[in-house]
């Protein structure tokens, strides 16, 4: 996934694209680039973040865009990077998403030079090889010759227009007074506009002095909803926080409140469809899929339903049980995923409803689905997603009671666990939990274990803690360690125990008590101590709510682990926020 934002109006766009870029960098941090329009274009690119740039040496321009890069096709590397140019340097173009047919293009186009091996730079070239019809039909006939799903926005030395085209990645257009924005994702612009349009698949804008909308797959002309975004552009900043990661992680003291701040009647229809569906798909990939997994089990504790949760990559092998009557409830922070789009447009073939509870308002999974339910955990900018994981738990824990008709016992029981969250997340709390990380921070391994719904916690846990501070970390089914993995511990190996105060807590305690006896440094997640445990984290007694409660110690654990083995917390090696190609 890649991050891209362009500039047209009257001030200096340099700068509100360098500002722009940093606040896209959470989508791809490999490397940047920057095209200005003056009397020619002129681009900058670096390898690298973008980290605190201040200025970068091009003049200033009322027409201008930038790409920040997570790339698939073509290394790491300047010529690689975007905005990508035309043979005669007129045409240039920043995208993201992958284009399928590329290769075949390339050939199409053996009269160009081309100065990388990316996909993308097809595209300049098959706009430069119409320029004849104008730059509008050129643009348009490029956007119906590139196969996959992607974005991407160009701009002509030989006038003022700026055309972006979406093929199945996000843009939105940021209306200000006299100017527009286009961007991957609102924050890169929440500074000047809330006022936008969401493009969607197989429309692009043309802006000269007003954007006007067109379908390039039939030539029509279209009307576009004005939207306003809920989101404040303080919310997508760093404040006094260090990384984006610790924010957001203190801010689940209101975040779950804020999930369950929904109109009841709509919340209760997703639980009747539930009820009524034959057969329920949680699906989602990475955390979300996490997620997904404990509300299998909220769903079996709570309302004593089978739910099927399945990773959205695997989910074609379901394809056989699909019928008019299956419901997927798709669970994604993003709202991009390649993977769950992917296992939507499988489970659409079969007329399967979709309800999808996104945190991203207007992206294309919220688009695709039959009903979409924001889960308002606000702006989420580190990779590594926290706050969001917890809201959509405590929303999918919502549903498991409104399904049996208890809804409002739910939304109590989250209001509760929402204000012991408030009172745990203290500056003291963090600190005990980073003098674990000291203790730690040196070692090369690190088991975690849960039961029932604390189990994809624990599995959980691992993502979090291998993502951000590169340490080898799993997590297991309490009670499968002594089935095997249980040969892996050695003196002083750190296994962590995510207890909840329930009838799993005898079995959790007693396989921690196994690994003790192994070697194993036995740290509790639990709401009361327990002698087994050599490093104790008290959490809440949250009930039901424990998998929210207990992944918070680990979130920050994490966090203090990066730091400690020296890396950055907010963006990890390797890795983007929302995965968009397969
Ligand atoms: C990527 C991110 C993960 C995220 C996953 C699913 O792998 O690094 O943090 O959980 O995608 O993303 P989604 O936006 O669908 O929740």
């Amino acid at each position: 996934m890649c991050g891209i934002i362009a500039y047209k109006g009257f001030r200096d766009g340099v700068n509100i694209v360098l500002e722009g870029l940093k606040l896209l960098e959470y989508r791809g941090y490999d490397s940047w680039g920057i095209a200005a329009k003056n009397e020619d274009i002129h681009v900058f690119k670096e390898v690298g973040k973008i980290g605190e740039i201040k200025k970068v040496n091009l003049l200033r321009s009322n027409i201008c865009m930038g790409h920040t890069r997570w790339s698939t096709t073509g290394a790491v590397t300047k010529e690689n990077s975007h905005p990508h140019l035309s043979c005669d340097n007129k045409i240039a173009v920043i995208h993201n998403g992958i284009i399928e047919n590329y290769e075949e293009l390339k050939k199409q186009l053996k009269n160009h030079n081309f100065a990388s091996e990316t996909d993308t730079e097809v595209i300049p070239h098959l706009i430069e090889e119409n320029i004849n019809l104008g730059f509008f039909e050129a643009v348009k006939k490029a956007a119906n010759l590139i196969e996959g799903r992607s974005a991407f926005i160009a701009i002509n030395k030989d006038n003022d227009e700026m055309i972006a085209v979406r093929t199945g990645a996000p843009l939105i257009l940021g209306i200000g007074n006299n100017e527009y924005f286009i961007a991957s994702d609102v924050p890169a612009f929440l500074d000047y506009t809330k006022d936008v349009n969401y493009l969607d698949d197989n429309e692009m804008v043309v802006i000269k002095d007003h954007p006007n909308f067109f379908n390039f797959r039939t030539g029509e002309e279209i009307k576009k909803r004005l939207i306003t975004i809920s989101w404040d552009k303080e919310q997508s900043k760093k404040g006094d926080y260090k990384h984006y990661l610790i924010k957001e992680i203190m801010e689940q003291k209101e975040t779950i409140n804020k999930a369950i701040n929904q109109d009841e009647q709509e919340i209760q229809k997703i639980a009747d469809e539930i009820n009524n569906a034959f057969g329920t798909f949680f699906v989602g990939c990475g955390t979300s899929g996490k997620v997904c997994h404990a509300g299998e089990y909220l769903f079996s504790k709570i309302a004593k339903k089978h739910v099927n949760f399945v990773i959205a990559s695997e989910f074609s092998n379901y394809h056989h049980f699909l019928t008019d009557e299956t419901l997927m409830i798709v669970v994604t922070q993003s709202g991009e995923t390649a993977d769950v789009i992917e296992a939507i447009e499988a489970a659409k073939k079969e007329n399967v409803k979709i309800i999808s509870l996104v945190n991203v308002q207007g992206s294309t999974i919220s688009l695709k689905s039959d009903y979409s339910l924001l889960v308002k955990a606000g702006p989420e900018k580190a990779v590594a997603s926290t706050k969001t994981a917890t809201s959509q738990l405590a929303l999918l824990l919502l549903l498991a009671y409104a399904s049996i008709g208890k809804l409002k016992e739910g939304k109590r029981l989250l209001i509760e666990t929402s204000s012991m969250i408030n009172d745990m997340l203290n500056l003291r709390y963090e600190e005990h939990i980073k003098r674990l990380a000291e203790l730690i921070h040196k070692k090369e391994h690190a088991y975690i274990i849960g039961k029932s719904s604390n189990y994809p916690m624990a599995l959980e846990s691992a993502i979090k803690i291998q993502e951000v501070s590169y340490m080898h970390a799993e997590g297991f089914a309490a009670g499968e360690l002594k089935h095997g993995p249980i040969a892996l511990i050695e003196k002083n190996t750190p296994c962590i125990a995510l207890v909840a105060n329930d009838e799993t807590k005898k079995d959790v305690l007693v396989n921690a008590q196994e690994l003790k006896t192994r070697g194993a440094y036995i740290i509790g997640v639990a709401p009361e101590y327990n002698k087994i445990f050599d490093y104790w984290i008290k959490v809440p007694d949250a009930g039901d709510a424990s998998p929210i409660v207990n992944i918070i110690p680990i979130q920050i654990l994490s966090y203090h682990l990066a730091l400690l083995r020296g890396h950055d917390p907010d963006y990890p090696r390797n890795l983007a926020k929302g995965v968009t190609v397969k």
